[in-house]
């Protein structure tokens, strides 16, 4: 999943008739609004025990989402009682791309007292955590099936949501795709949205381009503030140790070759660009490891490959 997926797959909802006619007016069920997706459609199998789960909990658990044209989208209008689907009024936190749903569990165990939603397009991921949280009787989960920013957009009350969790968001690596990129000004809109004053949007990833977009888009907005301004800037910024140890040499499945002249050799083409003529992250502004994230395969995998975890925490103003 944190792969670079390979290329944009066709339109999750699109019918063959769509694809037929030659003058199509009807809009790109691929975009939302004007924007690509950020996932691609990948297999649904599920395991057998998966599959028994789903059979039995998705009715309770999976909010049923009225659908725009694609399979993953949300109608316009749609609007959900949370209160009522909870059967309790409780502080919100989603959980965005919730992959196997380890993150959405653990807070579910953690606070009792909050509700979880946990928006994912996989069915393997959601029917993972379905598992989990049948085996641990949690009444506090519910998971939607559905593209994220129209989530945001339409299944959420303005200044409804305690925290929002973006939890090591799909790369997209090549500039091109930078535009698939989830987190973006636009996302940060819709954020700011659905927070309440004072609630917060943690985000995490072990890309260290992402990181710094992550940290422009969130920096510039002005519904938020960075809740450790100036943290671990310097020599003690996960940046400048990436830039300066080499440590992302492989970018998806390719080898990055060092940018002689530019930087110290084996400094990432991720992390760099072309422009970055000084290694030193001197602003800094890294969480420390949220506590409330458990260590996924994603974050293992990163580790492993010798990458390092950035974390950011904003606050709504
Ligand atoms: C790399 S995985 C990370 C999973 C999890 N947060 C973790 O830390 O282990 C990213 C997940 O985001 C999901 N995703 C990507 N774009 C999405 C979108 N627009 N709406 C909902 N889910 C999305 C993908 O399907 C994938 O499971």
């Amino acid at each position: 999943m944190s792969s670079e997926p390979p290329s944009p797959d066709s339109a999750p909802g699109s019918t063959p008739a769509q694809h037929a006619h030659g003058h199509n007016h009807q809009p790109d069920p691929e975009l939302y609004r004007t924007e690509p997706v950020s996932f691609v459609r990948r297999g649904d199998r599920l395991t057998t025990r998966r599959q028994r789960t789903w059979d039995r909990a998705a009715g309770t658990y999976i909010v049923d989402v009225p659908r725009d044209r694609a399979t993953t989208s949300v109608a316009e209008g749609t609007r959900i009682d949370w209160a009522q689907v909870f059967g309790r009024s409780a502080p919100l936190v989603v959980d965005i791309g919730s992959g196997l749903g380890e993150s959405t569990v653990q807070g579910a165990v953690d606070h009792p007292d909050w509700d979880l939603i946990s928006v994912e397009v996989y069915t393997p991921g959601l029917a993972a955590m379905l598992v989990q949280v049948e085996d641990r009787e949690l009444g506090n989960v519910r998971g939607v099936q559905a593209n994220a920013p129209e989530v945001l957009d339409r299944l959420l009350p303005a200044g409804g949501v305690q925290e929002v969790w973006v939890f090591f968001p799909d790369p997209w690596h090549k500039t091109r795709h930078h535009k698939r990129r989830l987190v973006s000004p636009a996302f940060a809109d819709r954020v700011a949205r659905v927070l309440a004053p004072g609630g917060v949007l943690r985000l995490a990833t072990d890309w260290s381009s992402y990181a710094v977009h992550m940290r422009e888009v969130m920096q510039s907005h002005p519904a938020f503030e960075n809740v450790h301004p100036g943290r671990a800037a310097g020599a003690g910024s996960p940046l400048t140790r990436v830039r300066l140890e080499g440590r992302e040499l492989q970018v998806g499945a390719q080898p990055v070759a060092p940018r002689v002249g530019t930087l110290r050799a084996g400094v990432s083409e991720a992390t760099a660009g072309a422009s970055v003529q000084d290694p030193v992250d001197h602003d800094g502004g890294w969480a420390p490891r949220f506590e409330g994230r458990p260590l996924t395969s994603f974050e293992s995998k990163a580790l492993n490959a010798g990458r390092l975890v950035f974390d950011l925490t904003y606050r709504r103003r």
